[in-house]
């Protein structure tokens, strides 16, 4: 099928676009869903309460009320697309099971609302989403089917991946999503870094790679907002994100299941690497909905460096 008449590719709509790329039915059902699930969140983002909710997520961390409010956005959608099976999410402490058939249905890990503390400070959040085919959410994240992020900045970006490279769609004023960028590529090398955690708990390893990053003069570029930071890297299309072990936490701080393989796919997806220093962010085979991992992600030669510091290597 080609684009609607009169339209050029790049006013094409999210909609159209999937209709194009040989996927189910559902896929393009549930992509659609998460999108038009996005668009509530933002307004939470924008006018609701910055307070917090008095509740704890599965992580044991203080939940904020626009937290709790936009998992529930993001879940009653899931729920009411009718093509989802397992729902997980940091904001909920065990899987929620909609249906246990999985013909036809697809599982989903979503991190509602990343950055969340940074609303109250007006700087940009996301939400981050995995699909699986079938029920099963404990898999490595290779056996994704698709991945995404919408960026709330000061525009509104869906970024996503079925395995057919990386796209990028703009909010406009119709609220509708249309195409920005098509097969987004990444540099095998950059000259942006963005390092999460203290430096002061990093170990000697990753301390030296900073040291390597600022000796061939990258800039320091992080905002502490995963998808931000993220989306950055992505369409700049060079550098590298990293949150490394810390001395009091060896698998750092990011979420496998939620932030970590959605952003890996989608990295991979354009020519980039993500690591945990030792393997593939995407062959780690999760043992829990809990499941935290170092990460070195980005321009794909920057993330083998850092794999030789931690190996002594460099
Ligand atoms: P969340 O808001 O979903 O809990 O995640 C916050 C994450 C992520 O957005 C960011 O990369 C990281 O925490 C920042 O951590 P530091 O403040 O330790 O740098
Ligand atoms: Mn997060
Ligand atoms: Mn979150
Ligand atoms: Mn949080």
């Amino acid at each position: 099928m080609s684009s609607e008449p009169g339209k050029t590719k790049f006013q094409i709509d999210l909609r159209a676009h999937l209709r194009e790329q040989n996927i189910s039915d559902n896929l393009v059902h549930l992509i659609c869903e998460i999108a038009e699930a996005s668009k509530y969140v933002i307004n939470a983002v924008r006018t609701g309460d910055l307070g917090v909710a008095g509740t704890s997520n599965l992580y044991g961390e203080e939940q904020l009320a626009l937290d709790v409010l936009s998992d529930r956005i993001m879940r009653k959608r899931l729920i009411h697309s009718g093509v989802v099976c397992n729902i997980a999410s940091e904001e909920m402490e065990e899987i929620y099971q909609v249906t246990s058939n999985p013909q036809g249905m697809f599982s989903v890990a979503y991190d509602p609302l990343d950055g969340s503390s940074l609303v109250d400070v007006n700087l940009a959040v996301g939400t981050i989403v995995g699909i699986y085919q079938g029920c099963d959410l404990l898999q490595p994240g290779r056996k994704m089917v698709g991945a995404m992020y919408i960026l709330y900045g000061p525009r509104v970006s869906l970024v996503y991946s079925i395995g057919k490279g990386v796209y990028e769609f703009t909010m406009n004023q119709l609220m509708e999503f249309t195409l920005t960028r098509e097969d987004v590529q990444m540099k095998p090398s950059g000259d942006i870094y963005a390092p999460g955690g203290l430096r002061k708990k990093y170990t000697e390893e990753n301390d030296r790679f900073i040291r390597h990053l600022e000796d061939k003069g990258s800039k320091l570029r992080y905002s502490g907002g995963f998808v931000p930071d993220i989306n950055q890297v992505l369409m700049k299309g060079k550098g590298i994100f990293m949150y490394p072990a810390l001395t009091d936490s060896p698998n750092g701080k990011l979420r496998l299941l939620f932030e970590l393989n959605p952003m890996a796919y989608l990295i991979e997806q354009a020519g980039g690497a993500a690591t945990n220093g030792k393997i593939p962010i995407l062959d780690i085979v999760p043992d829990g909905l809990d499941q935290r991992a170092p990460v070195y992600i980005g321009s794909r030669e920057d993330v083998e460096k850092a794999g030789e510091f931690l190996d002594g290597h460099a």
